[in-house]
């Protein structure tokens, strides 16, 4: 069974996300989307929040399930024999950070490949800090975030309540 890891924030999860997700669903036997903490940022989602929201949106994926893990990547792989990790690459500017990510998971855990998939042209420019950007400052973010979560997202940029503070 090949096992295939989807890691990253996902604060909130982004249409770009959902596209990488269901493509790698197309290529592994299983994929794990798992939301780990990236040291550079703080998480505006709670964790539960933001696994709920994956959870929702990959319902009708029957391949795919969702975790949440501390620690490193590499370990988490090593732990649910994992073969690869799975990450969207949108632009030329993304790749010296993944590639160097991928070679330390790679020396850390030298049977998981990093697999990089192309973003989809027309969300390229697309990222949760975005989203975030835009939904908080009133705009309209329907079309970057899965229909599924689009309202929950809104209200909660609305009502100022944000659920991880
Ligand atoms: O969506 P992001 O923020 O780009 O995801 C980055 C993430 C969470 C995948 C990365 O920070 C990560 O793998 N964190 C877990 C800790 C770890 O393994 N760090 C070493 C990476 S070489």
């Amino acid at each position: 069974m090949k096992i295939a890891v989807c890691p990253g924030s996902f604060d909130p999860l982004t249409l770009g996300h959902l596209s990488v997700i269901r493509r790698a669903a197309g290529l592994f036997d299983q994929v794990i989307v798992l939301i780990l903490a990236n040291p550079e940022k703080t998480s505006f989602f709670s964790t539960e929040t933001r696994l709920s929201f994956i959870e929702r949106c990959t319902a009708e994926l029957p391949n795919v399930s969702v975790d949440a893990a501390s620690g490193l990547l590499a370990d988490y792989i090593r732990k649910v024999g994992g073969c690869a990790i799975v990450k969207g690459l949108r632009a030329f500017s993304d790749f010296e950070y993944e590639f160097q990510m991928a070679l330390a998971n790679k020396k850390m855990n030298p049977v998981a490949e990093t697999v990089f998939l192309a973003t989809d042209c027309d969300q390229c420019y697309l990222s949760s800090t975005l989203v975030r950007e835009i939904a908080s400052l009133g705009g309209e973010i329907k079309g970057l975030v899965p229909q599924e979560i689009l309202e929950d997202i809104k209200h909660t940029f609305r009502s100022g309540h944000y659920d991880n503070q």
